[in-house]
C-alpha cells in the first residue's frame, strides 16, 4: 500500500496502545503517535488525502473518555481513518459512534473500525491476555481488507453501532488511596497524567478533573498510589466474563 500511515491513540495504562501496535504491524513503515499527554495534544497533526490514519482509544463507561479536545489535534482532508475502540470486555456501546461523527467532523473518511478487547483496568479476568493469537489473526485479515479497500477506492459511509452523541454518563466511581508514608514525592503521577488532574507540588488530586484512568496507580514507582475496584470487580465478574470476540466493521 503506498499510503503513509500513522497510528495515534490515547492509553493511559497501555492497553490500547498495544492494540493498536498489534493491528499496525499489519501496515508497513506505520508511524505511532502517543496522544495520551496534554503535550502531544497541543501539537496539531494534518494529513493529506492519500494517508491513513488509524485512532485508537479505550472505552470508558460505554463511551469515550471524557477528555476535552481528545482529536483535536488532528486535522484530515478528506483522509482515510480506522477507528479502534479498545474495551475491557464489557462492552464498547456507544464509542465507534461517538468517535466516528467526531473524526469525520475533522476531515477525516472513516473506512473501518473495530471494537478490540483488551485487559480491563479493574478486573484481572475480564480481557486478560487480550489481543490473544486468535485476535490479531482477525486484526491482521481486517487490515488485508482495508488495504484492499483503500486500493479499489470503494469506500461509502459507514454505519457504526451505538449513539453518536450520547447523555455524557456519570464516571464509574473507583476510591483511590494514597498512602503518603510511602510517597517519595517523585512526581511521576502529576507527570504522566493524562488531564493535569495531580498537583505537581502538593500531589494532591483534583478529584473533579481526575477520568479514573489509573495511570497514576499503574505508574507510581513506590505503591503509594492504589484504588479499591473491589465492588465494581465483583460485579463485572460476575457478568462480563464470558469472552467476546473482536468485532469488526467496513
Ligand atoms: C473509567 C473507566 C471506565 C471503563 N469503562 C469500560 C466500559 O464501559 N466497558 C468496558 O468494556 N471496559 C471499560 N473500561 C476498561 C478499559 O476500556 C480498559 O480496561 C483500559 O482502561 C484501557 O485503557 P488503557 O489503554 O489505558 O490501558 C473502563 C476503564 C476505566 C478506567
Amino acid at each position: 500500500m503506498k499510503n503513509k500511515v500513522t497510528a495515534v491513540y490515547f492509553s493511559p495504562t497501555g492497553g490500547t496502545k498495544l492494540a493498536v501496535q498489534r493491528f499496525a504491524e499489519n501496515f508497513t513503515d506505520t508511524v505511532l503517535v502517543d496522544n495520551t499527554l496534554p503535550e502531544q495534544r497541543a501539537k496539531q497533526l494534518v494529513f493529506a488525502a492519500d494517508e491513513l490514519v488509524i485512532v485508537a482509544n479505550p472505552v470508558y463507561a460505554g463511551q469515550m473518555p471524557k477528555v476535552s479536545g481528545l482529536w483535536h489535534n488532528l486535522q484530515g482532508n478528506d483522509t482515510a481513518c480506522i477507528l479502534l475502540a479498545c474495551y475491557g470486555n464489557r462492552h464498547y456501546d456507544d464509542t465507534l459512534a461517538q468517535m466516528q461523527a467526531l473524526l469525520e467532523s475533522r476531515g477525516f473518511k472513516i473506512i473501518g473500525a473495530a471494537a478490540v478487547v483488551i485487559p480491563h483496568i479493574f478486573s484481572g479476568v475480564l480481557g486478560s491476555g487480550r489481543p490473544n493469537a486468535t485476535d490479531v489473526e482477525i486484526m491482521a485479515d481486517f487490515a488485508a481488507e482495508m488495504t484492499e479497500k483503500l486500493q479499489q477506492g470503494r469506500i461509502k459511509k459507514l454505519q457504526l453501532p451505538g449513539n453518536p452523541a450520547p447523555e455524557i454518563k456519570a464516571p464509574v466511581t473507583v476510591p483511590k488511596t494514597l498512602q503518603p508514608e510511602q510517597c517519595n514525592m517523585c512526581g511521576t503521577c502529576a507527570a504522566l497524567c493524562p488531564v493535569q488532574a495531580i498537583d505537581a507540588v502538593t500531589l494532591a488530586c483534583d478529584e473533579a478533573v481526575c477520568i479514573s484512568c489509573m495511570r497514576c496507580v499503574k505508574y507510581c514507582r513506590t505503591g503509594a498510589r492504589d484504588f479499591d475496584s473491589a465492588k465494581l470487580t465483583a460485579r463485572l465478574e460476575t457478568n462480563f466474563a464470558e469472552p467476546r470476540p473482536i468485532e469488526c466493521f467496513s
